[in-house]
């Protein structure tokens, strides 16, 4: 039961809060969001593209580890609005956890994609009134491709040396044993209206 009112409550929300913009103003908030987003994207796929062909998964891990957040806060300082990556099961809880609504539209994530969505088009956005201010709220779904599953997939896809090196960085780590297609996390942001 708890679930049900959960995941109504993002489409709720959403149907409350849409009359407050038109529909026109909504559409270009999506556009401009889902553009920065795939940014975060891009730029993480390039860098850790780069990595693994040249360095292979160990020096990759220094990649997410350092460079990934670099580039999300670059984008959050250039933007103005906080866009960074989420997941329900972190490697790092202290930049990965996920607040109460981004919880919420990743639980709806992956109940589309079980429902057969695409997990690579699945996104959600909407406004927000919280008591710090009006938001718009969007997110992007980051599913399992071959190129995460060195670090984040079957434990026996990692090598020995790069389970040992998440394993001492990330003592908390739950972000292993995910398999193909499915959603590892998503790209989250935040821009206050
Ligand atoms: C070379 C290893 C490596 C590869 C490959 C990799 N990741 Fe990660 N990933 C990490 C590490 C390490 C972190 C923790 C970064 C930090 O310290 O904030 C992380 C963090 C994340 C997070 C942020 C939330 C969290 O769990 O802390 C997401 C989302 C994520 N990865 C998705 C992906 C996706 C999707 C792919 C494939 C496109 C991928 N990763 C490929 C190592 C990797």
């Amino acid at each position: 039961m708890k679930w049900r009112f959960l995941v109504g409550a993002v489409g709720v929300t959403a149907a409350v809060a849409a009359p407050a913009q038109d529909s026109a103003d909504i559409r270009r908030l999506a556009e401009e969001t889902r553009k920065v987003a795939g940014d975060l994207v891009a730029q993480v796929r390039g860098e850790l593209t780069k990595e693994l062909e040249f360095s292979g998964p160990l020096r990759a891990v220094v990649v997410c580890k350092y460079t990934v957040p670099e580039i999300s806060s670059n984008i959050s300082r250039r933007t103005g609005w906080r866009v960074t990556r989420v997941s329900l099961r972190p490697r790092n809880p202290a930049l990965g956890t996920a607040d109460a609504w981004e919880q919420r539209v990743l639980l709806d994530f992956d109940r589309r994609a079980e429902r057969g969505e695409k997990p690579e088009s699945i996104e959600f956005g909407e406004v927000v009134s919280e008591p710090a201010g009006r938001f718009y709220r969007y997110m992007k779904a980051l599913p399992m491709t071959p190129l995460c599953a060195s670090c984040h997939g079957p434990a026996d896809r990692l090598t020995g040396t790069v389970k040992a090196l998440i394993e001492s960085e990330y003592p908390h780590d739950r972000a292993m044993g995910y398999s193909a297609g499915q959603i590892r996390g998503a790209v989250t942001v935040k821009r206050p209206l």
